[in-house]
């Protein structure tokens, strides 16, 4: 039985340092190939592991020793590149989100469907040991049901971010603004901990940073669970400091919050600690980008190695996007959008 997978990198920007550390540390993974069209990254990235450098992501593909393909790549990337490698009969391992337009995620999950390779997206906050624990409580049934939720996205992004990675702030190439590449995370756990959402209204603008994006910096919406419960989004990339993320949800029997990747149950409006994750910082990552990317792609090997579906495939990534671009179509036309389903 094969115990190690071959891998290639596609993409040497900021997020491929962290990709590069866990496979470094894995004994289930070997850097095979790496590929970027900018010369300077790619350079570094072969010194650094030692792997074969592509300039041409396609050339890269036709290498028939690798087994999986991380696409870091521009969201308006992601679909291309993972289809292709799907029909190439590879594994893939996309970032978030898993693309920039509805259309294409369907496309990736039509092809996956009957692939020789799996589609797994990464979405590292599920593994926060806060959100493990949340979700255990939820599905044991302690929980009770679930009535509503808040979730709350104040970052600080400014137009130097923009510049240095000129694909975002753009609708082609990013695909939104601030809710498509900072709150996607969230947006995910809120239909990953609570259930389908049915649908959403919202509205969105771009304000403090409207000299250097058209996508937006700011939004707001309000959604409904197929369940019945509802729930409130409140996302900013304006404001002075990455602050942490707060998810409240409330529940038939208790309150929590997940808040700076500690779980608190929430008593006559008082948090106790419940559950705390890793510190990120102490890891050497952005903390707001939380600590468990090791996690995720190490049980995204150990799946494929074990010849079993990983969970967060196309369908299970779809619901977050879904959301995303619900937000978008409902601040277009100004009523409730209906979320697709894949
Ligand atoms: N999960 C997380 O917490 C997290 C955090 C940061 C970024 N991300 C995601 O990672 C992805 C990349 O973001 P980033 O911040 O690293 O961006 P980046 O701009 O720093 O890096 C993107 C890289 O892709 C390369 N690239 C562009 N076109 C290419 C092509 N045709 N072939 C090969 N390489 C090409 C660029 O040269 C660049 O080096 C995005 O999807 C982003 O949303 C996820």
């Amino acid at each position: 039985m094969k115990t190690t997978l071959n891998a290639g990198i596609i993409g040497l920007g900021s997020i491929s340092r962290v990709h590069l550390a866990a496979l470094k540390d894995m004994p289930q993974a070997r850097i095979a190939a790496v590929c970027d069209i900018d010369p300077n990254k790619l350079s570094a990235a072969k010194e650094a592991t030692g792997a074969d450098a592509y300039s041409d992501w396609k050339e890269l593909l036709r290498r028939d020793d690798i087994d999986i393909v991380h696409v870091l790549t521009p969201h308006y990337l992601h679909a291309p590149m993972s289809i292709a490698a799907l029909k190439a009969g590879r594994h893939v391992l996309t970032e978030k989100p898993m693309a920039s337009e509805i259309n294409d995620a369907l496309e990736m999950i039509r092809v996956s469907d009957t692939a020789k390779g799996t589609l797994n997206v990464i979405f590292q906050n599920r593994y926060n040991a806060s959100t493990v624990e949340l979700k255990r409580l939820i599905d044991s049934g302690e929980t009770g049901r679930l009535i509503g939720a808040r979730a709350m996205i104040c970052w600080h992004r400014t137009a130097p971010y923009y510049t240095q990675s000129p694909w975002r702030g753009r609708w082609d190439t990013e695909g939104g603004g601030a809710l498509i590449n900072q709150s996607i995370h969230t947006l995910d756990l809120l239909s990953y901990l609570g259930g389908p959402i049915r649908r959403v209204k919202g509205h969105i603008s771009t304000d403090l940073l409207a000299d250097a994006i058209e996508v937006e910096d700011n939004a707001h919406a309000v959604f409904e669970y197929e369940s019945g419960a509802t729930g409130v989004i409140y996302a900013t990339n304006n404001y002075a400091a990455d602050a942490p993320i707060v998810l409240e949800m409330v529940f038939e029997n208790a309150a929590y919050q997940l808040w700076a990747e500690k779980l608190f149950k929430v008593e006559d409006g008082v948090p106790r600690l419940v559950a705390r994750g890793e510190d990120a910082k102490e890891l050497g990552e952005k903390s707001y980008w939380g600590a468990s990317h090791k996690i995720q792609i190490g049980k995204v090997y150990d799946s494929i190695l074990s010849g079993r579906r990983f969970e967060i495939d196309g369908r299970s990534a779809f619901g977050a996007l879904a959301l995303v671009k619900g937000i978008y179509e409902s601040s277009s036309t100004g009523n409730w959008a209906v979320l697709p389903r894949p």
